[in-house]
């Protein structure tokens, strides 16, 4: 059995301080946990350098202000914070974990008082989807639940509550023997998985859901550019299910799931990983690790 996250070493970025990693606990009447108000980023260290580590800070504070709350550290805090752990921690490829959440000085729907606190945790970590399995593409449920309407929930920020229906989504699609879902969105168009971006491929094109009512990746965006380097076509647009079946390839993308072909959805529409899923696949790890590291191989 793995040693649980809560009893591992090391240490925790909170409110400013390094604190011994078991040390880091909240109140069980916190606002965060009862009412969701919480928002947090998934960033990945790659040969010691945390990859567009600014604009995970940067959306950490935009996903709090579409939450009603302020950071209290700025952009900068929180990467030189990340920094230092990373270098505390000692680990070259890892996992990090920000959060920014309300306190538990007041408890109720409103939480006017409440202190807005902020932890940092870093983790060794390797690939999200075995590396092996990658290739061969990883098969997909359809979800249940839809992404929501942008009028129903703040569907730009990445905030706690708006995982309450991937966990399920994920959890449905694992007990039938499936590595994740695809979600719909609120209009039964195509929108993401429970933690990534979809991209599809049709006669040398890349096809991606228009993000208007969910998180427009920051992966999202780096394989956009990695493919406009390569003279690749990227449309974004609505995409329908009916569609699916004139796709070649399909494949995901997140800071977690990197590049991660997929295979399967539904046990409906297949696709065959090819020629533009692995250049990108490569294309990506090449990005992300610092050129030092690539240069040292
Ligand atoms: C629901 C969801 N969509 C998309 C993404 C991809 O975002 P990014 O590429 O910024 O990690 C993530 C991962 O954070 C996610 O959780």
């Amino acid at each position: 059995m793995a040693v649980p996250f809560d009893q591992l070493d090391g240490q925790i970025w909170m409110n400013g301080e390094f604190i011994p990693w078991k040390d880091a606990k909240i109140h069980v009447l916190t606002h965060g946990l009862h009412y969701a108000s919480a928002v947090f980023e998934g960033e990945r260290a790659y040969g010691g350098r945390v990859f567009k580590l600014t604009e995970h800070n940067q959306r950490l504070h935009d996903s709090a202000e579409f939450m009603g709350f302020k950071v209290p550290y700025s952009v900068a805090e929180l990467d030189a914070a990340t920094i230092e752990l990373l270098k505390r921690q000692g680990f070259s490829d890892a996992y990090v974990r920000p959060i920014a959440w309300r306190g538990s000085e007041m408890m109720g729907v409103s939480a006017q008082a409440n202190r807005i606190n902020v932890a940092i945790a870093i983790w060794q970590w390797g690939s999200y989807f075995d590396p092996a399995e990658k290739l061969k593409g990883i098969k997909l449920d359809l979800a249940e639940y839809r992404r929501p309407d942008p009028m129903t929930a703040p569907s730009k920020a990445k905030a706690a509550g708006l995982y309450m229906i991937c966990t399920i989504s994920k959890h449905a699609a694992e007990a039938k023997g499936f590595a994740d879902a695809m979600m719909l969105d609120y209009r039964g168009r195509v929108a993401e998985a429970t933690g990534a971006n979809v991209f599809f491929v049709k006669d040398g094109v890349l096809h991606t859901p228009d993000p208007d009512c969910f998180l427009d990746g920051i992966t999202r965006r780096t394989v956009i550019e990695l493919a406009k380097r390569r003279g690749i076509e990227v449309v974004e647009r609505a995409i329908m299910p009916e569609e699916l079946s004139g796709f070649s390839e399909c494949f995901l993308t997140g800071s977690a799931a990197e590049v991660t072909p997929v295979s399967e959805i539904g046990g409906k529409w297949t696709f065959t990983p090819g020629k533009i899923s692995e250049t990108l696949m490569n294309d990506y790890m090449k990005e992300v690790y610092p050129a030092a590291a690539v240069a040292a191989e």
